[in-house]
């Protein structure tokens, strides 16, 4: 393992310990999110989940968790997932591993969401990552038109489909100047389906880096 990977597990064990049994846990998608649903069967709670993704379902379902429809869910206790990119206001890009609109209808479905990553994640600002953008095929050149007067480059994945069916086309050089404006823009272009920009919705995060972990609380310095 190396010592990137064993941050990331170091995260996903301080976050887990926030589960309790009865609990309906989201769990999300990538590596780090991966060592938390390793480190949740571990502890053997009498829990339910949903997932954000079926490589997420799959591995939790394999690790002995139960694993729910999130179509029948209304709200979710707690949500753990990792990001790409984050800043000190816990705002963060996600979508690298291209399930961010199932990660953002978790994440606004529980009542606690909770950022796991290690340190190299922690940004001052957030424009430097890709921002993924999920869309519909059959929107694929108007939207990806519409989305070049937002981004210096784009990118569409080849031979990519999401777990919804769609296209993701990532975005470089993005100004980073007004997120709340760039995300309201990127979801009035028809055919975007969802985006990677999280600005509201997590509350927490552990961030581990060279073996301690930091964990922030919105609105709260550092603990
Ligand atoms: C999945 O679509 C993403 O949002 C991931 O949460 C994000 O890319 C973090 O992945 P890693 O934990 O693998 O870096």
């Amino acid at each position: 393992m190396t010592d990137r990977d064993a941050d990331k597990c170091l995260a996903a064990a301080a976050a887990v310990e926030e589960v309790c049994d009865d609990m309906l846990v989201g769990l999300g998608t990538g590596s780090t999110a991966a060592h938390a649903i390793a480190a949740l069967a571990d502890r053997r709670l009498k829990l339910q989940a949903v997932a954000t993704s079926q490589a997420s379902a799959d591995l939790a379902r394999s690790l002995g968790i139960a694993v729910r429809d999130f179509a029948d869910v209304v709200r979710v206790d707690l949500a753990i997932d990792g990001a790409d990119a984050i800043d000190a206001q816990l705002r963060a890009v996600k979508g690298a591993g291209g399930a961010m609109v199932r990660e953002k209808i978790v994440a606004a479905s529980a009542d606690r969401m909770i950022v796991i990553a290690d340190a190299a994640k922690r940004v001052e600002r957030l424009g430097g990552v890709k921002l993924p953008v999920e869309i519909l095929p059959f929107a694929r050149a108007f939207a990806a038109a519409r989305l070049s007067a937002l981004f210096e480059r784009l990118e569409e994945r080849t031979d990519y489909r999401t777990d919804n069916g769609n296209i993701v086309v990532d975005g470089y050089g993005w100004d980073d100047a007004d997120l709340p404006g760039l995300a309201g823009a990127l979801m009035a272009i028809p055919g975007v389906v969802g985006h990677g920009l999280f600005l509201t919705e997590i509350d927490a995060a552990y961030i581990a880096g060279e073996g301690i972990v930091t964990r922030l609380e919105r609105g709260r310095q550092a603990r």
